[in-house]
């Protein structure tokens, strides 16, 4: 149990940021990380690699030749222990172009097959829809973390990325695993936000990291200085939650 998908259609809910932070915290503890960007709005890949606009070979490369091998896309990043396979708006051709593919989804798993080993963990970003992309996230993890926000078309729409969830279970990945919900941005002050923290414990009862992450300009700091808050600010509240998020996936993955 080693590859890790974060996941949810709706955009804008801390996908990327908790992939980043989590392969900060994992590498902390000295596990080996391949973050896998498979968003074409490359976020992941512009956080690890801030000054890099030129990629010789993406995941698109990869999965659109045959005879590619995930090798050619990995990249060194900055930090000990995570590698990076990166992404641009050339991901987006998987969806137009494999449309004859009857098994495409199956693409990525086959490919990360090749350097599994090598790794302790993979972590796979995906982007806001529920496209080929998110099929192939889901098809090729073992587990899946899907952040959501305290608010009432977050939760509503759990139930799109809950039914993709069934869909891949049935046709392509039996095993796949709910690790979890992450409630970011949470603002335990307001009192709205905590009528919804209730609701969506008791909707989506035992599947709830108990560590949510705070509202906080550190998140929005660390993505953007390319650095993930384990390495940014290494005593603060903000690392530490990502820690708590971090031994809580451990344990659930037995990793
Ligand atoms: N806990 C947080 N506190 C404050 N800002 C946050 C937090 N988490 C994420 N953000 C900010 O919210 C924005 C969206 O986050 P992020 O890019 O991680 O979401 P996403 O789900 O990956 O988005 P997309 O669906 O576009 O890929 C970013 O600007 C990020 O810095
Ligand atoms: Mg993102």
């Amino acid at each position: 149990m080693k590859t890790i998908a974060i996941c949810n259609n709706k955009g804008g809910v801390g996908k990327t940021t908790i992939c980043f932070c989590l392969a900060g915290a994992l590498a902390e503890l000295g596990k080996k990380v391949l973050a896998v960007d498979m968003d074409q709005q490359g976020s992941l890949s512009s956080s690890f690699l801030p000054a890099n606009n030129d990629l010789q070979c993406t995941v698109a490369d990869v999965i659109l030749n045959d005879q590619a091998s995930i090798r050619e896309a990995i990249l060194k990043t900055n930090f000990k222990n995570i590698d990076l396979v990166p992404s641009n708006l050339t991901l987006g051709r998987i969806e137009t172009e494999l449309l004859s593919e009857r098994d495409a989804y199956h693409f990525l798993a086959d490919k990360l097959e090749e350097i599994k080993s090598e790794y302790d963990v993979i972590l796979l970003d995906s982007p806001p829809n529920l496209g080929l992309a998110s099929w192939s996230v889901l098809t090729a993890a073992d587990g899946v973390i899907i952040p959501l926000e305290a608010q009432d078309y977050s939760v509503k729409g759990t139930g799109f990325v809950h039914g993709l969830i069934q869909k891949v279970r049935r046709r392509a990945n039996p095993n796949l695993k709910i690790l979890g919900y992450v409630i970011n941005r949470y603002d335990g002050r307001r009192r709205i936000e905590q009528d919804f923290k209730a609701m969506i414990e008791k909707h989506l009862e035992g599947t709830v990291f108990k560590q949510d992450l705070k509202d906080s300009v550190k998140y929005v700091e660390a993505v953007t200085l390319g650095k993930p808050i384990t390495f940014l600010a290494p005593k603060s509240e903000q690392a530490e939650a990502i820690r708590s998020i971090c031994r809580e996936v451990i344990h659930a993955q037995k990793l």
